[in-house]
């Protein structure tokens, strides 16, 4: 049966970000993805890195993506993005996917008119379809991440805990406070996803500590650990819930849903539903992160 968005509100756009490769973003956008899907959400995955690793870890590798409009197409205003979007093995999990077209995008949009906001106005056709649409950006800070962050309500951050973790984080915010004062006032901020994290070292647990010293709430309890299924369900174009349900990279993406959902409650509540005057504040305000502060923040 088709899925249908359950919610009020126009689909709520989250970009997962962070210029660094290799820290999780794609893991995290199509395994929270299905997560939310699988709680019974509408949910769209944009694939906009020109690798096109998120199509392909969602069932659409390179040719499937190649034989029909990407991403890219939408972009420059060849087709509508409704005419890119395909359906994955999961119902109500739906991606646009990319291919190496996409690298064009970035060159042939330079002189285009407001070239930021390509991606704003291909998904105002879509938005409402949606329960939330999750953009897996590319590994730096250029013109897609740029349209990426015009276009989104919000970004996630993920981060490997790894040493140089927090390197690179200045400039990020940096970014996003160029986009606040220019292309997207509204922009917020979903949060702190810590990746890769391996128990067994004390560095991992450090680097735990350090960014929730920094970081407080806007840093999610659910954690990702380093589990090798995890990497191994991408390259069967499957996401964890498919591949090993027991695995405990599976039960970290299906809490880490739960707690994105608690988070985003208030905005998910029928807006019809009259609020009791002096009622206590709900889950979603407690749990609701401190503003991100680029002042304290490029400090670390
Ligand atoms: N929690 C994890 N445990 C083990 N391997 C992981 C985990 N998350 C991601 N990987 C693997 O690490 C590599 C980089 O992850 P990816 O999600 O592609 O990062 P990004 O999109 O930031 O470049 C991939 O090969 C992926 O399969
Ligand atoms: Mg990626």
């Amino acid at each position: 049966m088709e899925k249908t968005a359950k919610i009020a509100h126009p689909g709520k756009m989250v970009a997962l970000i962070n210029q660094k490769g290799g820290v999780g973003k794609t893991t995290s956008t199509v395994n929270l993805a299905a997560s939310l899907a699988l709680a019974d959400r509408k949910i769209l995955v944009l694939d906009f890195d020109p690798q096109g690793n998120a199509s392909s870890a969602l069932g659409i590798d390179r040719q499937a993506a190649s034989s029909g409009p990407t991403i890219y197409n939408a972009l420059i205003g060849e087709v509508k993005l409704s005419e890119t979007v395909r359906p994955t093995e999961v119902d109500g999990l739906f991606v646009s996917p990319a291919n190496a077209d996409l690298t064009g995008a970035e060159i042939e949009l330079v002189t285009a008119f407001a070239r930021e906001m390509k991606l704003k106005a291909a998904i105002a056709e879509v938005k409402d379809q949606y329960d939330y649409i999750l953009i897996d950006c590319p590994p730096s800070l250029g013109l897609l991440t740029v349209n990426a962050l015009t276009a989104a309500d919000s970004y996630l951050v993920p981060l490997q805990c790894e040493y140089f973790a927090l390197e690179g984080l200045s400039q990020l915010i940096n970014t996003i406070g160029l986009i606040r004062q220019s292309t997207n006032p509204n922009l917020k901020e979903e949060g702190i996803l810590l990746t890769m994290f391996d128990g067994k070292t004390n560095l991992a647990n450090q680097v735990v500590d350090e960014v929730r010293k920094h970081f407080g709430e806007q840093v999610y309890q659910s954690v990702i650990p380093r589990n090798v299924r995890l990497s191994e369900c991408s390259s069967f174009g499957k996401p964890i819930m498919l591949y090993d349900v027991n695995s405990k990279g599976c039960s970290a993406y299906l809490s880490l849903a739960n707690e994105f959902l608690a988070r985003n409650q208030q905005l998910e509540m029928p807006a019809t539903i009259p609020t009791m005057a002096g009622e206590a504040p709900g889950l979603a305000t407690k749990v609701t992160p401190p503003p991100f502060n680029p002042a304290t923040a490029a400090e670390i």
